[in-house]
């Protein structure tokens, strides 16, 4: 379907690809994965034809069609939803526009061309194009009163979805994402899963989001050393037949039979769960046919995050009541009562992020609360990873007199112990004494994570703890945190950290609390809770 031939690309001295030659077929879901600036979106940009390679080429089979999901969320701001949707089929709107054009003008040399223009546009199936368009901003919420709305008069999160619409809209060949599910909502997120897992031809995307990964993709393309390798299965499959090649490695005295027992064992589990999950799809039987060849070691290094806990909580772990909090004169929460207890791992969310962010920044003494009040109890000791974490880089420290900072004995000053933390977090040798004030987003977040496992406390907070972070590190601090025997409060925009870490889910709205013992999924799925939540926000 489209293929990659002898590419190179260099940025000055930087080389980003060298010699690599891929080939991306029909019916099939690329996932692109590798580590921040490894150069997934510059890739993308050259299979669509938006940048330039050093050298090598991109071959699209003639007669078909390719189009990109647009991340200017301004582009098309002049034209209305309708139209801007129509015009996510290049060759359909072109024929169109020039139709359009000749009928103003209309005389008899121009007819004939007219009558050209239109056999082609019937075979294009251009009749039912505006219905098709209707159709599908429908299934994605945007209102028909919408639809012939200018871009520019919608909000973002409505904008995203036509520009959503745009992409998918006359069924492309080949689909192009570049990290879609950046800015859009669970449900939103939820209904792109399931389309493009239902969806026979090409999808090349870019996502940091596992739950996206693993609920689409048949293969994940995998970025390293300026390389690209395909894998056959979803981003689950990749991770875990990855890690366990890579510990049977180490196993040098196990037989070679042995090993391979074991891979085929594991691909036979794998595929049974795949089968019995709920996306009945024509994606899923290509993760069914996976092989022992498919499977090979990681060359990954993954931070080694692991919370411990200088002492356990006792049974008070948090009691709020009647907390409200304002911004503006506007309510972000109000009435909130809560009682955590041991072992509670608790998402807290609210439509409005600013809201749960206020909670935390009010039960961690930030920030004052409207009215009500909290306690701690006093078997407790927390650590607190907030939004924004800009106020603990503004001093011109090493990283190791920066994570001094929170050393509390002798022993916890040495360095080689601070080293330790540091190095768990994959700051090594040099890098550990880079300054604080010149890290990168993902490497302060690096930091203050390297600060939390050093503080051992036994209750952790942590609001939108992926952002910034890349994929590795996302998995083993989500590993961690299901591992982790404390008590946990978070709040985040990814799916399967979310589902996989959280016993209760929390929701903060102007009229009062949602507290329920359930999985992140089964509150969002059920029924009854969604009429609630309707209600709370009314
Ligand atoms: N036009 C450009 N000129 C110079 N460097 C670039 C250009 N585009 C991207 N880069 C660099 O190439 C690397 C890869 O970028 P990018 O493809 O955006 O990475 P990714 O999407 O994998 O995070 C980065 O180091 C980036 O700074
Ligand atoms: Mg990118």
């Amino acid at each position: 379907m489209l293929s990659v031939s002898n590419l190179s690309v260099q940025f000055g001295k930087r080389v980003l690809f060298d010699d690599v030659n891929v080939t991306f077929n029909g019916g099939n879901c690329y996932g692109i994965i590798g580590a921040n600036g490894a150069g997934k979106s510059t890739f993308l940009k050259i299979l669509s034809g938006k940048q330039e390679a050093t050298s090598g080429h991109v071959h699209l089979e003639p007669s078909k069609r390719m189009s990109v999901f647009e991340q200017n969320h301004n582009l098309y701001d002049a034209h209305t939803v309708l139209e801007t949707v129509l015009m996510g089929n290049k060759p359909l709107y072109a024929i169109k526009t020039e139709i359009d054009a000749l009928y103003n003008d209309y005389n008899d040399a121009n007819a004939d061309r007219i009558g050209e223009l239109q056999v082609q546009y019937e075979e294009m199936n251009g009749w039912n194009a505006e219905s098709d368009a209707a159709a599908m901003l429908s299934n994605l919420d945007i209102k028909e009163a919408l639809h012939y709305t200018a871009m520019a008069d919608l909000d973002g999160k409505q904008k995203v979805r036509v520009l959503l619409a745009q992409a998918l809209f006359g069924n492309p060949d080949v689909l192009i994402m570049d990290e879609p599910t950046n800015d859009l909502d669970y449900e939103t997120i939820a209904w792109l899963e399931t389309f493009l897992a239902n969806y026979d031809n090409c999808v090349i995307v870019v996502s940091h989001d596992r739950h996206f990964l693993d609920a689409v993709c048949t293969h994940i393309s995998d970025i390293d050393f300026n390389k690209i390798n395909h894998f056959s299965g979803n981003y689950t499959f990749w991770y875990e037949s990855s890690q366990l090649a890579a510990r049977q490695r180490a196993q040098q005295n196990k037989k070679s039979e042995e090993k391979k027992k074991e891979l085929e064992e594991f691909i036979r589990r794998f595929s049974a769960n795949v089968a019995k999950s709920k996306q009945a799809t024509s994606r899923k039987k290509m993760i069914e046919k996976l092989n022992v060849s498919d499977i090979r070691p990681s060359s990954r290094r993954y931070p080694a995050i692991i919370f411990e806990r200088e002492r356990e909580a006792g049974d008070q772990i948090l009691n709020i009541e009647k907390l409200s909090a304002d911004l503006d004169n506007e309510v972000l929460f109000d009435n909130i009562d809560l009682n955590l207890s041991k072992g509670d791992k608790v998402v807290v969310f609210s439509k409005d992020s600013r809201a749960s962010t206020a909670f935390y920044e009010i039960i961690n003494g930030k920030q004052k609360a409207k009215t009500g009040k909290y306690s701690w109890g006093i078997t407790t000791s927390q650590s607190y990873l907030p939004l924004d974490n800009s106020t603990f880089f503004s001093e011109k420290l090493t990283l190791v007199d920066w994570l001094r900072q929170w050393a509390t004995t002798e022993e916890e000053r040495e360095e080689v112990y601070i080293r330790g933390f540091l190095g768990k977090m994959i700051f090594s040798g040099e890098e550990a004494l880079k300054t604080a004030d010149v890290l990168s987003g993902g490497e302060k977040v690096r930091c203050m994570l390297s600060r939390m496992m050093m503080l051992r406390a036994n209750v952790l907070m942590l609001d939108e703890p992926t952002n910034h972070l890349d994929l590795e590190s996302i998995t083993a601090f989500n590993n961690s945190l299901k591992n982790f025997k404390g008590t946990v409060l978070f709040t985040t925009h990814d799916h399967e950290f979310a589902q996989t870490v959280a016993n209760r889910v929390v929701e903060l709205t102007p009229k009062g609390v949602i507290d329920r013992h359930t999985t992140f999924d089964e509150y969002m799925q059920d029924d009854k809770i969604k009429a609630l939540r309707e209600k709370m926000y009314s």
